[in-house]
């Protein structure tokens, strides 16, 4: 189970960002300094995937663009001498790392965006990372743990995280069974079910990596949840024929899907900036409440 592709599904529309999102992807919008997009891609990389696939629609152009060379932009940089910038953006995508686009002609879920990947994949185990779900470890990325698990067990692996009951019907959920501290092996998995049927408070959060069996059955799955071709559903038919791990990881999710997730992550990123930290930190602890 050596992980090199990843997929990253960009397709959707944003709409809980509009207006911000009218004319440009919500992945593009600047977590800090760099696109939410950009923090999943690093975590990959350092995961050793060397092939990007990105499942697009209209109105994400400029994911392409910002994984492209800019030759203008990197002349000019060139020519005044700011080499670091010129680096720094040389290796968004470093030498020996390919980038892939496809696109999904319609909205019909996460398993059908993943499905459009399929002839970029080939018969080789592979990542899929939702951007909106950015993950901190403060260490070695959640992605990296998740391949090395998969690795060494032979197995698919989803990441998880418990959350409160009251949102497990926005959420893939599980019923595991413990095998390490941080590893469960799943016995089953239900796309956003009402608070009585959860089976446990355990979601899975933006990161899978996955058998390449999974494309198939891809192929055969009926729309599930809200009418979409669910992942979710598609694995638990996987669950049938193979085992399916869970990794709990030792980090902070920010739910960038939604305004106060992304206003999180821009403060503790913020927090966590080396050019930015002493002054932001100031700033926060000066800030007062009352007057704002
Ligand atoms: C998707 C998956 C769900 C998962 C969630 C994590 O849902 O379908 O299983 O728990 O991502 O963020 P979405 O957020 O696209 O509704």
């Amino acid at each position: 189970m050596q992980v090199r592709t990843a997929i990253f599904p960009v397709a959707g529309l944003g709409t809980r960002f509009l207006p911000a999102t009218k004319a440009s992807p919500k992945e593009m919008l600047p977590v800090v300094d760099k696109p939410i997009i950009q923090y999943a891609v690093e975590e990959a990389i350092e995961a050793g995937v060397t092939q990007l696939v990105f499942v697009t629609s209209i109105t994400k152009r400029s994911i392409e663009d910002h994984f492209d060379s800019n030759y203008e932009l990197e002349d000019k940089l060139e020519k005044s001498g700011k080499t670091d910038v010129l680096e720094m953006l040389r290796n968004i995508i470093p030498p020996g790392v390919t980038c892939a686009y496809v696109r999904q002609p319609q909205a019909l879920g996460l398993g059908h965006a993943v499905l459009c990947a399929k002839p970029l994949i080939g018969n080789q185990p592979f990542a899929v990372l939702l951007a909106d779900d950015m993950i901190y470890t403060g260490g070695k990325g959640c992605l990296s743990h998740m391949a090395e698990i998969a690795a060494e067990m032979h197995s698919s692996v989803i990441s998880v995280e418990e959350v409160p009951r009251e949102d497990v019907g926005r959420y893939g959920i599980m019923d595991v069974q413990t095998v390490s501290e941080r590893v469960h092996r799943v016995n089953s998995m239900v796309e956003k079910p009402s608070i009585e049927e959860a089976p446990s408070q355990l979601a899975a959060v933006g990161r899978y990596v996955l058998a390449p069996r999974i494309m198939s059955i891809l192929e055969s799955t009926k729309p599930g949840a809200g009418g979409e071709i669910q992942l979710t559903d598609a694995i638990s038919t996987l669950l049938e024929e193979q085992r399916v791990l869970a990794y709990q990881f030792d980090g902070t999710r920010y739910d960038c899907g939604s305004k106060l997730g992304y206003i999180k992550a821009t403060v503790e990123y913020g927090l966590r900036h080396k050019e930015l930290s002493e002054e932001f930190k100031q700033y926060l602890q000066e800030l007062n409440l009352e007057k704002v």
